[in-house]
């Protein structure tokens, strides 16, 4: 990981609140409490498409950036119920969240996730790409799913484009369950997904390419998830919606960042 790639913390808000005014007010907590510390952390908010443009007023430095959970690769058409990248480029988005697990539970196809990454990269927004198996078998086959799962999802993903690909590595099993993987295991599966990038797209995308790590990551196992794992960040969902905590997250991390910058 070279210094130039700050760690993230991205927060994917899901279906959540119900309403605008819940939605800034959730905003404001969470501004407020991350006001006054200068950070390298690159902080994310994803929250549903009818609330970003409102929000995006509210976070004129741009210290925190929104994101959107979805989004659809065609530019523009026939396409009832459809977003396109530039519509959300308009509103301020800057990152897409694609191929989440609760998406391909609802029957998002390989070939639409590799469809929208390159559309949003091409656009010159980052894709935060989402990969992770199922369940863990005793013999190694979901390392066998995730490489799948991965490569599907950046074929055709040029080399000028690394520095805005994100890799998030999301159990299913550990999302919204309250079930971490353990440290060691998210260190194995960041080094496995190392090794497919770098096969894929030569030495130079390691230190490129972030890798997060999704599910059930709270303020009680951040910590250990950055010390042991070393991932570069991390994409959280239940926790995003808990303003002190998620503002918790981000101090961990940048107390783990600074850490490993005097270590160096
Ligand atoms: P969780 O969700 O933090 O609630 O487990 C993670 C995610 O879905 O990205």
């Amino acid at each position: 990981m070279k210094k130039t790639q700050p760690l993230m913390v991205a927060g994917n808000w899901k279906m959540n609140p119900a309403t605008l005014g819940q939605a800034r007010k959730l905003f404001l907590d969470i501004r407020g409490r991350l006001k006054g510390h200068p950070r390298k952390t690159e902080i994310l908010i994803a929250p549903p498409v009818p609330f970003i443009s409102e929000l995006e007023q509210l976070a004129p430095s741009k210290r925190i950036e929104l994101g959107a959970q979805d989004v659809f690769f065609e530019k523009s058409g026939a396409y009832t119920g459809e977003v396109s990248v530039s519509m959300l480029k308009s509103v301020g988005v800057s990152h897409v969240i694609i191929g989440h697990s609760e998406m391909r539970a609802r029957g998002e196809s390989e070939h639409d996730i590799n469809a929208v990454a390159n559309a949003v990269l091409n656009a010159g927004l980052t894709a935060i790409v989402c990969v992770g198996e199922q369940i863990r078998d005793s013999h190694g086959h979901y390392f066998n799913f995730v490489e799948k799962q991965l490569l599907a999802a950046i074929a055709g993903v040029p080399k000028t484009r690394l520095t805005r690909l994100v890799i998030a590595y999301e159990p299913v099993w550990a999302i919204g369950t309250g079930r971490t993987a353990t440290p060691e295991d998210v260190e194995e599966m960041k080094l496995f997904i190392q090794k497919v990038l770098v096969d894929h797209f030569g030495r130079g995308a390691t230190g490129k390419i972030r890798i997060l790590y999704g599910g059930s990551v709270r303020k009680k196992n951040a910590a250990e998830l950055l010390e042991k794992s070393m991932v570069d960040g991390f994409l959280i969902g239940g926790a995003s919606l808990r303003p002190a905590e998620f503002a918790e997250i981000i101090t961990i991390t940048e107390t783990y960042d600074k850490a490993r910058a005097s270590a160096a």
